[in-house]
């Protein structure tokens, strides 16, 4: 028996995860909703199974309008993934402004509060979802100089299990990912100030996986898709670390 095309809602999906991400699921012969500041990247992906959209997820009008117009156009939505994020270049707290912070909270979390909100009333009239949320490993295993990103991954993670429990009884489940160090442009981002960011790319991070390799977009494509599936019905509230062993 055929298994019924799904509609899979990515934001931050012009970044290196997101892509992979969306590769995997159009594979899949889902239909894509993709949302991001900018779509550039997802030029050579175009077909008729992914409609993408240039928005901030910040504004919240746009994501309301834009999920109505999606559950209006396909009649369901059975996945969210929140891919977006920015990084923090490693700093002592002293450096740190309070711009600095709120910026890394309103991207990092406020946007979960915003995809989730717009997406829980569609999911909750087919009694079927699955929500997932990147998050990252440096929550439980962090790094010196990388507080605020910190924080705000822990807050994802938390946010995720206050919802699974709160949305259990609607089916819809909601799950994290924590990635290791992965091969995407944003790893260069957590470089301190002045550091060599190829430098410390291989003395840094590689170093710290003890399977030896950075986390490549695929793997993270990959658990997002078995999250997603059928294969998981049962699993809601977790977190799964793609991350080679660093939580370790
Ligand atoms: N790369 C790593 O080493 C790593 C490790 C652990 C966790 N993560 C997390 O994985 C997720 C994906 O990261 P990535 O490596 O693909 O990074 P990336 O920089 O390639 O992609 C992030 C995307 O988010 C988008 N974005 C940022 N703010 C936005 C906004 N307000 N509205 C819409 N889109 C916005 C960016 O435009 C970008 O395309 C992030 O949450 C990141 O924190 C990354």
């Amino acid at each position: 028996m055929a298994v019924a095309q799904q509609v899979i809602i990515v934001t931050g999906a012009g970044g290196g995860m997101g892509k992979a991400i969306i590769e995997n699921q159009l594979v899949q012969g889902n239909i894509v909703i993709a949302l991001d500041l900018t779509v550039a990247s997802l030029a050579d992906l175009a077909q008729d199974s992914l409609q993408t959209y240039e928005v901030n997820i910040l504004q919240e009008e746009s994501i309301q309008e834009i999920f109505h117009e999606v559950y209006t156009k396909y009649g369901r939505i059975d996945g969210l993934v929140n891919a977006l994020g920015i990084a923090q270049a490693a700093t002592p707290i002293e450096e740190v402004t309070m711009a600095d912070w709120n910026r890394l909270m309103d991207v990092n979390v406020k946007s979960l509060f915003i995809s989730t909100k717009a997406i829980v009333p569609y999911m909750k009239e087919r009694k079927k979802g699955s929500i997932i949320t990147i998050a990252s490993v440096s929550a439980v295993r962090p790094r010196p100089g990388l507080q605020a990103y910190i924080a705000s991954k822990g807050a994802a993670e938390s946010f995720s299990r206050g919802l699974a429990i709160e949305l259990a009884t609607h089916q819809i489940r909601v799950n994290t990912i924590h990635p290791g160090p992965a091969d995407t442009q944003m790893l260069s981002q957590f470089t301190a100030d002045g550091a060599d960011a190829e430098q410390t790319k291989h003395n840094v991070f590689i170093q710290s996986v003890p399977l030896g390799r950075l986390v490549d977009p695929t793997d993270i494509a990959g658990a997002v898709n078995y999250l997603l599936s059928d294969a998981a019905s049962i699993v809601t509230g977790t977190t799964l670390h793609v991350d080679g062993g660093r939580g370790l």
